[in-house]
């Protein structure tokens, strides 16, 4: 039957020798295959040339040229250099990137370590940052969401029409896409907006840009600087996506809709994006090898200056989370949110580890991921008659019923299946099981099939737990659990004649297994740098999401497939996180007068912690019940966001506060604080980190004897607005007493706004083991349940939340 729209974002298959290289060294033993892209972040930026490398030169604000033209900027700031440095340091010269005037204040250069430690030590500099190399993180339907035509958001937003999202990604792809084609209601983008497609020989604005598509600008300087001139051959020095990545997030959000759209009869059904009416922009600032921070900032830059209302980030670092004052990430986003413009990111795809989420400052709504209720199982059958199923969008010819020959790979030359290692003589014919790791998952089907295989089996990781990770395999390749691969390990071990078949059954619509449960590799908390603010803050669908691709290049991200594709299916963060940005531009136009932070609250107060069989939602990777590190305050309503009843709001003044409690210097939150803004922390109402208005609640018990107090302010922004009154039920996690007051709120007016105080206590039973415990408070007056999670850092865990 129809799907629905599918939407979705993968994560990029390793498919250059940098990133194999660099998966190879790192950490791949915890990426399994597929999602390369995410985790692997880095390579380093900073290919050196004369021994310069790029740098983000945050200026004091007092010192900084003022100018609203970018060209003008690069030259002031090009004098600051040169009045700065001096003269026996200023060889080779430096040489400005960019400047930024939105986003951040101060520029991007390449600079010699001697210069940028000059620069450092200037009281008109605040900050001097390396350029580093982030990576793309890599939809279901809006249906699954609860999304309808009829009834609930989207009508209530007309679709978002007056509503521009800007993709900060790989750039996009409208060359015969339906999701980019405007439709004829669509008019002319909100006057507001101020941005534009840039046209060249590669992209003829006057072709791709209309009233759907109404911005493209991309963002190289940084790229080519590290990594030396763009290869035109592989890639587009213009907005043009030819990866993939971009076009596939940027219709997930507000892709119009594609009747019939299909990975190959996978997934087939009417696509569309969240927020169908809502206008794209796409800043293009990833490619091949990544995205540096210093086009990311610039991207930042141009889109709070055009003037869009939404901004789509699923990029992430690479590895841990950088400080916030030296992340060009949680400085753009806090000036776009400033100036009212939702930021909705992605939590990272590096999971199951704990502290492993990224984008993790109060100002930005983090997604994690987690599937909808389609699968696509191809299931392997043992000669014994065992089964097991996987999952896998392979489309080309199916294997034989008859079982064939099964080997696995440590036997037949390599147990990861990489390429030229395989041993023709022993492979011809059969299926090879795989292990995970070294190269991607795609490239070890490629692999088994160059040495004449005629299948593949690609174990799944231990960590991964219940997860296998689907691929467009260019051979008959399914994707099997740990578990189950053990098992079949064993059957291979112990015949003499091991043979198998595998057996493709399209896509699967149903209630088993539970859906959503949480992705194994969706980044989790605690807060590495903030563990009083949950991350990640909801999840969103971000396994097997099906979505819009680029004709450049083909969906399983290798060379030697010539498949080009419409609509590519993927996983990850980055898939979920475009979905919570089309949601967030339908609350915006729905209520144009809510902040980000009202916009975030309405989502995460109404979000669900249940599955479709009304359980906890599971967590992938152990199989057990999810909890808020993994789930955050739950799975996006966006119907019920709709109607909140009570928000948690904070604007800027909070956020400067928040950053003051937590220990900041003046000197490092002016990187974040502009004009009006200030940033001195003596000038400032003391105020404790965890009573940041936040809606939901994280408390970090360093004894076993402590008590701690949370306050919050709620707003009621419901339609009864005449004498309502909320009532507060609490679930109390084990370990804690925790009591509220009042226990009753009372509302006499909409927008009128009441205070309240939690206080969380250890008990003194010793017998608490348990690193981390969890409950709820919900505040409801029978009509609207406004639920906050809370999460329990106990006295075991929190050495290790480090601040
Ligand atoms: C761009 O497309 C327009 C409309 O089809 C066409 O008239 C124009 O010549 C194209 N420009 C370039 C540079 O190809
Ligand atoms: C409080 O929440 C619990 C658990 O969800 C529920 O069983 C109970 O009925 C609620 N109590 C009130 C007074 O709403």
């Amino acid at each position: 039957m129809v799907t629905g729209s599918t939407i979705y974002w993968r994560l990029r298959l390793v498919t250059t020798p940098q990133e194999a290289q660099y998966l190879t060294i790192a950490t791949m033993s915890r990426i399994a295959g597929v999602f390369c892209c995410l985790i692997l972040s880095v390579v380093a930026a900073g290919a050196e040339t004369q021994g310069q490398s790029s740098y983000i030169v945050h200026v004091a604000p007092a010192h900084a040229p003022r100018s609203s033209r970018p060209r003008l900027l690069v030259r002031a700031y090009t004098s600051f250099l040169r009045d700065t440095l001096p003269a026996s340091i200023w060889h080779p010269a430096p040489r400005v990137l960019y400047s930024y005037a939105h986003a951040a204040t101060g520029f991007a250069a390449r600079l010699t370590k001697v210069q940028a430690a000059h620069l450092e030590s200037q009281p008109s500099v605040l900050a001097v940052v390396p350029d580093e190399m982030l990576q793309p993180h890599t939809t279901l339907t809006p249906s699954f969401l609860g999304l309808s035509d009829s009834s609930g958001l989207l009508p209530a937003s007309s679709g978002a029409k007056d509503v521009v999202i800007g993709l900060i990604d790989s750039g996009v792809y409208p060359k015969n896409r339906a999701s980019f084609v405007a439709d004829p209601s669509l008019g002319q983008p909100p006057s507001k907006f101020r941005g534009s497609c840039v046209t060249n020989p590669s992209f003829n604005a006057s072709l791709y840009c209309n009233n759907k598509l109404v911005g493209a600008k991309y963002f190289l300087d940084g790229y080519e600087a590290a990594t030396g001139p763009l290869d035109e051959t592989q890639e587009s020095r213009s907005p043009l996506d030819t990866e993939g990545h971009g076009t596939h997030t940027a219709s997930t959000a507000a892709g119009s809709a594609a009747p019939d759209a299909s990975f190959f009869n996978y997934a087939k059904g009417r696509a569309t994006g969240m927020a169908p009416g809502a206008r794209i922009t796409a800043y293009k600032a990833c490619w091949k090898n990544g995205c540096t921070d210093s086009d990311i900032l610039a991207a930042f830059d141009a889109a709070i200056a055009d003037g869009v209302d939404v901004i789509s980030f699923s990029i992430g670092a690479n590895g841990q989370a950088p400080k916030f004052y030296r992340d060009s990430t949680a400085i753009g986003t806090f000036r776009a949110v400033r100036k009212g413009i939702v930021v909705s990111a992605s939590a990272g795809n590096a999971g199951p580890g704990e502290f492993t989420a990224v984008n993790i400052a109060p100002w930005i709504l983090t997604v994690g991921a987690s599937t909808v209720n389609r699968q696509f199982p191809a299931t392997v059958v043992l000669g014994n008659g065992e089964t097991f199923t996987g999952t896998s969008i392979y489309a080309g010819v199916p294997l034989p019923e008859s079982k064939i020959p099964l080997v696995y790979g440590g036997d037949v030359g390599s147990r990861f299946c990489e390429a030229g290692k395989l041993i023709a003589r022993l492979v011809a014919g059969k299926i090879v099981l795989c292990e995970p790791g070294v190269n991607a998952r795609a490239g070890k089907g490629e692999a088994v099939k160059l040495a004449g295989g005629a299948g593949a089996i690609l174990a799944g990781t231990k960590e991964f737990g219940e997860q296998a990770l689907t691929s467009a395999h260019v051979l008959p390749a399914t994707a099997i659990t740990f578990p189950d691969a053990e098992r079949v390990k064993r059957y291979i071990s112990t015949q003499t004649r091991p043979v198998a078949t595998i057996v493709f059954d399209g896509t699967v619509i149903g209630k088993t297994p539970s859906s959503p449960r949480m992705a194994s590799f969706s980044s989790r908390g605690p807060n590495l740098h903030a563990p009083m603010i949950l991350k990640p803050d909801v999840t969103a669908p971000g396994v097997d999401i099906l979505a819009a691709w680029t004709g450049e290049s083909s969906p399983s991200g290798l060379d030697s497939d010539k498949r080009r594709v419409q609509y590519n299916i993927i996983s990850g963060t980055s898939m979920s996180c475009p979905h919570v940005s089309g949601i967030a531009a339908l609350l915006r136009q729905a209520h144009p007068d809510w902040s980000p932070a009202a916009i975030k609250s309405a989502l995460m107060t109404t979000a669900s912690n249940m599955d479709n069989s009304r359980e906890i939602i599971k967590d992938m990777s152990t199989g057990k019940a999810s909890t808020p590190f993994m789930r955050g305050a739950g799975h996006v309503d966006p119907n019920r966001a709709l109607d909140p009843g009570l928000v948690y709001d904070a604007g800027a003044d909070d956020y400067i506060s928040f950053l003051c409690a937590l220990g900041f210097t003046t000197e490092q939150i002016s990187v974040f604080a502009t004009d009006g803004l200030a940033a001195d922390c003596s000038k400032r109402s003391r105020v404790s980190a965890g009573d940041f208005n936040y809606p939901a609640f994280s408390v970090v018990f360093r004894s076993t004897n402590e008590q701690i107090t949370q306050r919050r302010v709620v707003r009621n922004v419901g339609s009864n607005n005449v004498g309502v009154t909320y009532t507060a039920n609490i679930t109390v996690p084990a370990g804690v007493r925790v009591t509220v007051k009042p226990q009753k709120l009372q509302f006499t007016a909409t927008q009128q706004t009441q205070e309240y105080e939690v206080t969380f206590a250890t008990q003194r039973v010793a017998s608490v083991t348990e690193k981390y415990s969890f409950g709820s408070v919900v505040w409801s007056d029978g009509e609207h349940m406004v639920t906050s999670p809370v999460a329990i850092i106990l006295p075991a865990a929190s050495q290790v939340a480090v601040m």
